[in-house]
């Protein structure tokens, strides 16, 4: 069922931060209206980045793509709201920026496949895994934003 509370795992890949589109992929999330929960900057290892695309373990790119993961630092983020999920990944375009439309973060900011400056949870299941992975709960912050009442229907004014 539908739910505010939703959260998806979001990670500006090395090549976005090199790239100085931080400031750029993080605005587009706030002015949706989506709830940064966690944030940190990381230099992941081989061995988080080996699981967190494990699926992907028999693709040729495979190799290539924990190098290019683990080429420098990473920014990691929780972002909560409606159908986060899937908003996020129509936010982010497709996995191939030339596939990609104008308007979606990859369509917008970047040309290759192998470079696509950001990660995102693309199923109901994948961001609870990758949450974990990422992130210890503590990292977690727990707070209600004072815009909800102005994004949601049906909430309390306070
Ligand atoms: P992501 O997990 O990073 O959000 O990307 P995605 O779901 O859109 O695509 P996925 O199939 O999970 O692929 C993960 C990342 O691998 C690189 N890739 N390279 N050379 C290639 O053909 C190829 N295909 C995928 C991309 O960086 C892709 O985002
Ligand atoms: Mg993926």
């Amino acid at each position: 069922m539908a739910s505010i509370s939703e959260r998806t795992f979001i990670a500006i890949k090395p090549d976005g931060v090199q790239r100085g589109l931080v400031g750029e992929i993080i605005r587009r999330f706030e002015q949706k209206g989506f709830k940064l929960v966690a944030m940190k900057l990381t230099h992941a290892s081989e061995d988080l980045l080996r699981e967190h695309y494990i699926d992907l373990k028999d693709r040729p790119f495979y190799a290539g793509l924990v190098q290019y993961m683990h080429s420098g630092p990473i920014v990691a983020m929780v972002w909560e709201g409606l159908n986060v999920i899937k908003t996020g990944r129509v936010m982010l375009g497709e996995t191939n920026p030339m596939d990609s439309k104008p308007g979606t973060i990859r369509g917008d900011l970047c040309v290759q496949v192998g470079r696509n400056i950001i990660h995102g949870s693309d199923s109901v299941e994948s961001p609870q895994k990758e949450i974990s992975l990422w992130f210890k709960p503590a990292e977690l912050i727990d707070y209600r934003s004072c815009a909800h009442v102005r994004i949601y229907e049906r909430c309390r004014f306070p």
